[in-house]
């Protein structure tokens, strides 16, 4: 049996995720801070973990990840899809609140960080292992609605892609960025664009661990609208986002 952890598998793309990695006959080990889901999971599932924590408490980030290795008896994938958008919170979209920002700096960024760097060095010293985040078709320009998510979104593909280069002299550890569009949770409620259902995304996430890819977009057309973003000259962004 593979094993695998998924940090952030109480609900949406994670949950998911788990459900079919547990029906594929991985041992799962899932995370998230409600712990009455987490529960419900494993009374489910005989071939699943649990362990109850927040990612922004860096000092038991690595303890927890260890302990429930060590349930699994190894590991083989880990998946990041713990992360957090602004909620109702930003009533005013002209307003900026630090306190708003720095939590979502802390669980995207450094939350990310923390688990990403447990799970290299786990790998490193095995010399083999899958590590999958999952960052945003967000992370490919700034955006003056949400400017903490799209900017963690940027620093998370640019962080799997250090570690993707760190990684190439170990041919056996492979580092997969999924770059979604939109996927119906409720991160995504009030968008109706290209939405794709949130079992069609983690279906496409478990076929780009089978075939190890690199890079992923979710769905596979949003590669379009990456390749768009990217060429686009800053000033025709610019005018275009002050609508
Ligand atoms: N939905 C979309 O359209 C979309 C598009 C692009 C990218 N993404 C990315 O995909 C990932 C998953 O999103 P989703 O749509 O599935 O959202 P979701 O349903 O809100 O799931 C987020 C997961 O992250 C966990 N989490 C959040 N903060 C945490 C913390 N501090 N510590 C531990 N766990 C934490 C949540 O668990 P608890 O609440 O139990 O802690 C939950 O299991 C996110 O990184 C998101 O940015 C989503």
């Amino acid at each position: 049996m593979k094993k695998a952890i998924i940090v952030g598998a109480t609900s949406g793309i994670g949950k998911n995720l788990a459900k079919i990695l547990l029906n594929n006959n991985y041992k799962v080990g899932i995370t998230g801070r409600r712990l009455s889901i987490l529960n419900e999971m494993k009374k489910k599932y005989d071939n699943c973990f649990i362990s109850c924590f927040d990612i922004t408490n860096f000092d038991k980030v690595e303890d927890e990840l260890d302990n429930l290795s060590k349930q699994l008896g190894g590991l083989d994938l880990l998946v990041i899809c713990a992360g957090i958008n602004y909620d109702k919170d930003y009533k005013n979209k002209s307003d900026l609140r630090f306190d708003l920002e720095k939590k979502i700096i802390d669980t995207n960024i450094s939350g990310f960080v923390c688990v990403s760097n447990w799970a290299f060095n786990y790998f490193k010293k095995q010399k083999y292992g899958h590590l999958l985040g999952i960052s945003s078709i967000s992370g490919i320009r700034g955006n003056k609605q949400i400017p903490s998510y799209s900017a963690s979104k940027a620093f998370q593909i640019n962080y799997l892609e250090a570690l993707r280069q760190k990684s190439s002299i170990y041919k056996k550890i492979i580092i997969t960025d999924i770059r979604p569009g939109f996927v119906n949770t409720k991160m995504a409620k009030n968008k109706q664009f290209w939405k794709s259902s949130v079992k069609t995304a983690a279906n496409q996430i478990f076929v780009a661990i089978k075939n190890k890819k690199q890079i992923e977009y979710i769905t596979k057309r949003w590669f379009i609208i990456a390749l768009i973003l990217k060429s686009l000259p800053w000033r025709i962004y610019d005018l275009l986002r002050k609508k």
